[in-house]
């Protein structure tokens, strides 16, 4: 095959950033042509770039003209100004979860444990509206970075309810850990909500995906969610939480602990959990009872490999999985944790769909229905757990 071209660019220096320019060294199957990056901070760009070998561009611009396909890596505040600047320009734009969301009315004393739901909620699908409609004027199009979607175990059970006609009844999940390791991930402002949108969009667009591929499998068209109940707590906040620190507790304004329940159009259902509350490293799962068969996807950890080791200090220099509180005991070191997570094999993807027009897995319409399940969980957290209505945009 004669592959095909893909020029493409960085905005955003920081941690996902770092790790998209490494899913970027192992795409096969198109030639990459890396241009370079930028960042509204000239410091973080020019280290970053300077690292790399790379270019840094001084504007948003300037790398636009000299690109197919950019990856916005950003703080989410700006996914919605950037995703759309690059869509004018038709370049086609990867954008880190969550799509975009709620970050505030700008006051200073914005508050996200009290401020109204039904406005974040509201605020929160405007701004999907206006990223869907630069979508439909742009050649280009959204390739929304949900790497559950892309997680080998995830794409084994899209393979399994494909080629079994399976109805899935119930999926839960979680991802969970012991606390961002971001300082500005603390207020509601810099990430649109807490625990239920930064790590419950992972387990949640993963079912969602599920129950789009069977309804698609099935009947040629997505089984979408209509309804959720959920709940919000911020553990780590409550006056009689006793700190041992184990756990990250220093959030301003945002939950560390959420229950996400979905009602799918055909009555079926699947509930996700988000903490930051959970020791021991990430754990994120997803589990499929179907009916005519029962699937555990386990993200991380996972069994590929486990080590005991009986001296702390002897793995200093080893990396064993992401967040993990000690290397002592038995551990299960993932082996190319990347992969298990599905980063290369979506920046695969995605410079496949630019390069020969693949079909999308993870797309706009799929962002934008996890976002429109998050805010009216936040609805229905706010009103204690009151079924809420999705919305479809
Ligand atoms: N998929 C995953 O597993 C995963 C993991 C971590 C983060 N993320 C997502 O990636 C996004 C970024 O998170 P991060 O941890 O990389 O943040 P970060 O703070 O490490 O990096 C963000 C960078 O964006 C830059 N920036 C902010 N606004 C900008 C703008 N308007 N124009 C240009 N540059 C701008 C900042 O200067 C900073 O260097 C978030 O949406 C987050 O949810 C995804």
């Amino acid at each position: 095959m004669n592959k095909k071209t893909v020029r493409s660019g960085i905005v955003g220096c920081g941690f996902s950033g770092a790790f998209h320019y490494e899913a970027i060294q192992r795409v096969y199957g198109t030639n990459v042509e890396f241009a370079g990056v930028y960042d509204a901070s000239p410091e973080h760009r020019d280290a970053y770039a300077s690292e790399r070998g790379t270019r840094a561009y001084d504007s948003l611009d300037a790398l636009l003209k000299d690109v197919d396909l950019v990856h916005i890596c950003v703080t989410a505040t700006a996914h919605e100004a950037v995703a759309v600047e690059a869509l004018k320009a038709n370049t086609f734009a990867i954008v880190e979860k969550p799509l975009t969301g709620y970050f505030g009315d700008g006051s200073e004393d914005f508050n996200g444990d009290t401020c109204p739901k039904e406005t974040a909620h509201s605020e929160a699908l405007a701004s999907v509206e206006r990223m869907l409609a630069a979508e439909a004027e742009s050649q280009a199009r959204i390739l929304y970075a949900e790497n559950w979607v892309y997680a080998p175990s995830v794409q084994k059970e899209r393979e399994i309810i494909e080629k079994t006609g399976s109805q899935i009844l119930w999926m839960h999940g979680e991802e969970a850990h012991s606390g961002s390791h971001a300082h500005t991930y603390a207020h509601w402002k810099y990430s649109g909500g807490g625990v239920m949108i930064g790590k419950g969009c992972h387990p949640l667009t993963a079912a969602l995906y599920l129950k789009r591929v069977e309804g698609r499998a099935r009947d040629g068209a997505p089984i979408r969610p209509k309804g959720v109940t959920a709940r919000a707590h911020a553990i780590t906040r409550l006056p009689n939480f006793r700190d041992e620190g184990h756990l990250r507790s220093n959030y301003h304004d945002i939950d560390d602990f959420s229950m996400m329940h979905v009602v799918f159009e055909d009555d079926t259902v699947a509930t996700v959990f988000a903490s930051d509350i959970v020791m021991g490293g990430i754990h994120n799962w997803l589990e499929v009872t179907a009916n005519n068969h029962r699937t555990m996807c386990n993200i991380n950890p996972n069994s590929a490999m486990q080590t005991y080791n009986p001296v702390d200090a002897n793995f200093e220099d080893i990396y064993v999985v992401e967040k993990t509180g000690t290397k002592q005991g038995w551990s299960s070191p993932s082996p190319d944790e990347d992969w298990f997570t599905g980063y290369p094999q979506e920046i695969e993807a995605f410079y496949r769909a630019v390069a020969y027009g693949e079909p999308i897995e993870s797309d706009s319409g799929l962002a934008a229905d996890c976002i429109s399940t998050t805010y009216s969980a936040y609805v229905s957290a706010e009103r204690n757990g009151a079924q809420v209505p999705v919305t479809w945009l």
